[in-house]
């Protein structure tokens, strides 16, 4: 296997791994007695601090169990959960959160140096402008990019009608102005420069927001971080959006390639769904969708120029992605920063789907469809593989990559699969034929077929191979069966895309769901564990070697029931460890207290947005920042 072939591969394997209690209850009394004036007074003016003296009288005891309030006072760094009293200032935990402590509640953290001021002011939505002086296709996308950003902002919004049109505003103009280097820049690729600055400073009453960047694709990422200086404060009579007064920010990537794998084919997940996904890897500055779209069970793509692969592959008639389908949420992501690589793996995981040769004359396309006993040819069932003998296997591959290349305009990168092929599937499938050529080791035949499918790859992509063609690491590409084999990949002059099982698989931990064959990878990652995954610390190869580093999400046990939950929070802590790559104390091992409490704060941002993120732990830890740990 010449190395210029396969520049890229990916690690996948599944085998391894109160101390005076009547001053208290006097306290809460009173608060009662100030909830109530403050209920009957709220029509005409805004609670700001209140004043005990002179209200004891109106204590009723039945008012005890109306709602205590509290309030957050930033002490050593973090947010300290107080009961109101005489003089207490009234802030929110989520105003305390954005002003408190050293790290900026921006996720990821920013790579560069940044500064968030202690200040804040509020503002009404349909004060946000936009000015740039970016033209044409750039100015299309930046129009399209902060209008997401509008909307973000509005789903921060608790009150969304009275915050509209209420008469709350500390400033009189908030603008954003973006300026980008090189306009011309709309696709993204791996050399695509996604960095970004912004600073926010106050004008007298005029707040301004500016984002520089080389390309659209920063830009966007740098309205992704204004709308992380935005809050909402829930303390006012009606509650108001807020911003910080002054911030600095300079900001890239680490890697290039910061990808989310999902599955489709062991549980088809609909297009909507699919849509959360790139919502929230954008909510995450993380920029490829890998879609593992098709494997053994089904084959829900539509090929237009083999419309038999997901007639005979999907489960069922509505569990089809159109060609249509995918090329609008092809530009739906790219608006949002995000590429899609499809991957049809082969040429093991193919069997549904590669069923109809037969019957249309192109004879045996695949082999060990379905067989049984599954685990004889196959590490979960069904299993099937492709035919290497037929070589109309490789004429519809051809035509599967053209149709593939069209809808997604993708050129640079593709995924040919190639994982986990099971050699007695085939020798078994040889045997049957006495004129097939002798192999002594199927490795070669192995080697052949990638070999031809790679020329069909490039004559699919019009005579050019794509500049990143990506494959799973396999016993094709290294020989051990533990991460410590990306060393061995790096050495063979591969670059690599890392996705090590033991920190990024995020499928693993549910136990079985069948009664044969290992609980594939047990146990459940932590979020603590993908974050705290940092594989090129190690050696300073995997530095000069990693162009990128993606999150797998299999779908045996998952459909979009449970699909957010399963990513998020999880998806987010690797999003940071490949954007800026926090350090890592080497001594403990542990993870920050400001990180828990940035991601706590980051969960609620995604919630407003409508996705389901898994509780990090119980509430209380989120009312009292630091005490949990
Ligand atoms: C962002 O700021 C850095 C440091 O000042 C500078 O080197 C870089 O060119 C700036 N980027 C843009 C797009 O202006
Ligand atoms: C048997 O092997 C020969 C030689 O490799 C090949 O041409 C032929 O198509 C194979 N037959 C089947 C049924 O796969
Ligand atoms: C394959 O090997 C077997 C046994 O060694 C031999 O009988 C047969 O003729 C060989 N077939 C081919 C096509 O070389």
């Amino acid at each position: 296997m010449p190395q210029d072939q396969w520049p890229i591969t990916s690690n996948r394997i599944k085998i391894m791994k109160a101390s005076d209690l009547r001053r208290a209850l006097l306290l809460l009394l009173l608060l009662c007695g100030v909830l109530m004036v403050y209920f009957f007074s709220q029509q005409t003016s805004r609670l700001t601090i209140p004043h005990l003296s002179g209200i004891e009288s109106s204590i009723d005891s039945a008012a005890l169990k109306t709602d205590v309030r509290w309030s957050w006072l930033c002490t050593k760094n973090h947010c300290e959960k107080i009961p109101l009293a005489t003089g207490t200032p009234m802030q929110s935990l989520s105003t305390c959160n954005m002003l408190c402590g050293d790290s900026p509640q921006i996720w990821p953290i920013p790579s560069g140096p940044s500064k968030i001021g202690t200040e804040a002011l509020a503002f009404r939505v349909n004060q946000l402008q936009l000015e740039t002086t970016v033209k044409e296709s750039a100015l299309a996308y930046l129009e399209q990019s902060f209008a997401a950003f509008n909307d973000n902002v509005v789903s921060y919004m608790k009150k969304r009608d009275s915050a509209l049109t209420q008469i709350r505003s500390d400033i009189d103009s908030f603008l954003v102005k973006i300026s980008v280097v090189q306009a011309n820049i709309i696709r993204l690729r791996m050399n695509t420069d996604e960095s970004y600055n912004l600073t926010v400073n106050l004008y007298g009453k005029n707040l301004l927001a500016s984002i520089n960047a080389y390309t659209v694709f920063g830009a966007r990422h740098g309205l992704e971080t204004l709308s992380q200086l935005i809050w909402w404060d829930e303390l006012d009579t009606s509650g108001t959006l807020r911003i910080v007064t002054n911030a600095i920010v300079h900001d890239k990537p680490l890697l290039p390639y910061r990808g989310i794998m999902l599955d489709t084919s062991r549980n088809f997940i609909s297009i909507p769904a699919i849509k959360k996904v790139i919502n929230g890897m954008a909510a995450n500055k993380l920029n490829v969708f890998h879609w593992h779209v098709s494997d053994s069970q089904s084959f829900p793509l539509e090929i237009p120029s083999v419309p038999q692969m997901h007639l005979y592959g999907a489960y069922q008639t509505d569990m089809v992605y159109t060609a249509q389908e995918v090329a609008e949420l092809v530009e739906y992501s790219r608006l949002k920063g995000v590429r899609i690589v499809i991957e049809i793996d082969i040429p093991a995981h193919a069997g549904n789907g590669w069923t109809w040769g037969p019957q249309e004359g192109l004879g045996e396309l695949a082999v060990c469809v379905n067989a049984q006993p599954w685990f004889m040819y196959c590490g979960e069932p069904p299993c099937g593989q492709l035919n290497p003998e037929n070589q109309q296997v490789y004429e519809v591959l051809e035509r599967i990559y053209r149709d593939i290349i069209k809808m997604t305009g993708e050129d640079e990168l593709f995924h040919i699969g190639g994982d986990e092929v099971n050699l007695d599937c085939w020798e078994q499938h040889l045997l049957k034929n006495l004129t097939s050529t002798n192999y002594t080791d199927l490795h070669n035949l192995w080697g052949e077929f990638t070999l031809k499918i790679l020329h069909k790859l490039e004559r699919a992509n019009g005579g050019r191979k794509p500049p990143y063609t990506i494959a799973w690491s396999s016993n094709l590409n290294m020989g051990a069966s533990d991460w410590s084999e990306t060393r061995e990949l790096i050495s063979d002059g591969y670059k690599v895309i890392l996705s090590h099982v033991n920190a990024w698989y995020l499928d693993c931990g549910f136990g079985r769901w069948r009664e044969r064959g290992e609980a594939a990878c047990d146990p459940y990652r932590p979020w603590q564990t993908v974050y705290l995954h940092q594989p090129w610390a190690y050696d300073p190869l995997y530095k000069s070697h990693t162009v990128g580093a993606e999150a797998c999400l299999w779908s045996e046990q998952l459909d979009e029931l449970s699909l957010d939950a399963r990513l998020w929070p999880r998806a987010a802590a690797f999003a940071e460890r490949v954007w800026s790559d926090p350090k890592i104390n080497p001594d403990t091992y542990g993870i920050a207290e400001d990180v828990y409490t940035r991601l706590s704060v980051h969960r609620d941002r995604m919630m407003s947005r409508d996705l389901g993120v898994e509780a990090l732990w119980p509430r209380w830890c989120t009312q009292n920042p630091g005490m949990c740990l």
